[in-house]
């Protein structure tokens, strides 16, 4: 699995504090299935985003890295003006692998009225955006109506993996899952945070959308698309656009005794902020 956000380097956001947890998260990504992680430490109003600097915490991560999962950098671009003109002058300090997708997160306080102006101030410098766990933001989740029109004008949603599987409580879960029936989801990643709570893990998830829609629809979600946003590959346009699942149909005993069940799932673990 490619996993298109977490903050596993240390000491540089509020991620890893240092190089034992990020080994830690390093180890706990591989063995869970993933095979290529990307680094998006946070460019926003508390965290200044270097990239001299991730990118040599990055070489000691790949240093304490178990074989075969690969690292590469991008960040967590909070959307604000002074980072959309740095994006605008330099666009691919900010994205993924430096690949033209750019991980965008809109604040939870205000939704600006000219949020897709800004957006399309990135796309004229030629930028992807791709709008980070919108799931999690409760003014987007009063404003669906909001998503689908940015969708429909080609921006790309991530959502989170413990979203899904309910560790942010059961409005979170319900909408992002939600999202993913109606077609509007791209891609799920871990947004890792640490090796004890919001974990790099990949797997629970996958799991869930692997019972509830099947394995291909879950592959495109955790491993087509971010695979071809870290490969700077474009998504086609009809696996991106006309993305709907359907619904598989799980025996009985699946349903009830499965991890997370499909029909009525059962949330793991309690809310965290
Ligand atoms: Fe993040």
């Amino acid at each position: 699995m490619v996993d298109i956000h977490s903050h596993f380097l240390p000491g540089i956001d509020d991620g890893a504090r240092d190089a034992a947890e990020c080994a830690e998260m390093l180890r706990i990504a591989a063995a869970s299935g993933t095979t290529h992680l990307v680094a998006t430490p946070h460019a926003d109003y508390r965290f200044h985003h270097d990239p001299e600097v991730a990118r040599r915490l990055l070489d000691e991560a790949r240093r304490a890295a178990p074989p075969g999962l690969d690292l590469t950098l991008g960040c967590d671009f909070h959307l604000m003006q002074d980072n959309i003109e740095a994006a605008r002058e330099t666009p691919r300090q900010f994205t993924l692998n430096s690949s033209r997708y750019l991980l965008v997160e809109l604040s939870d306080m205000v939704i600006f009225p000219n949020t897709g102006e800004l957006f399309g101030r990135l796309e004229e410098a030629g930028l992807r955006v791709i709008i980070s766990h919108p799931e999690r933001n409760p003014l987007l989740r009063q404003r669906p109506s909001l998503l689908r029109e940015w969708v429909d004008q080609g921006r790309l949603l991530q959502v989170t993996a413990s979203a899904l599987t309910g560790e942010w409580g059961a409005a979170t879960r319900n909408f992002a899952r939600k999202l993913l029936a109606e077609g509007m989801v791209h891609f799920i990643a871990s947004d890792a945070h640490g090796a004890r709570g919001r974990t790099p893990r990949l797997d629970q998830a996958r799991r869930w959308v692997e019972l509830s829609y099947g394995e291909d629809f879950a592959l495109r979600l955790f491993e087509t698309n971010p695979r071809a946003v870290v490969e700077d590959r474009n998504l086609d346009p009809p696996e991106v656009l006309n993305c709907k699942p359907v619904a598989v149909r799980q025996p009985l005993w699946r349903r009830l005794l499965g991890p997370f069940g499909t029909a009525s799932p059962t949330p793991a673990g309690s809310p965290k902020t």
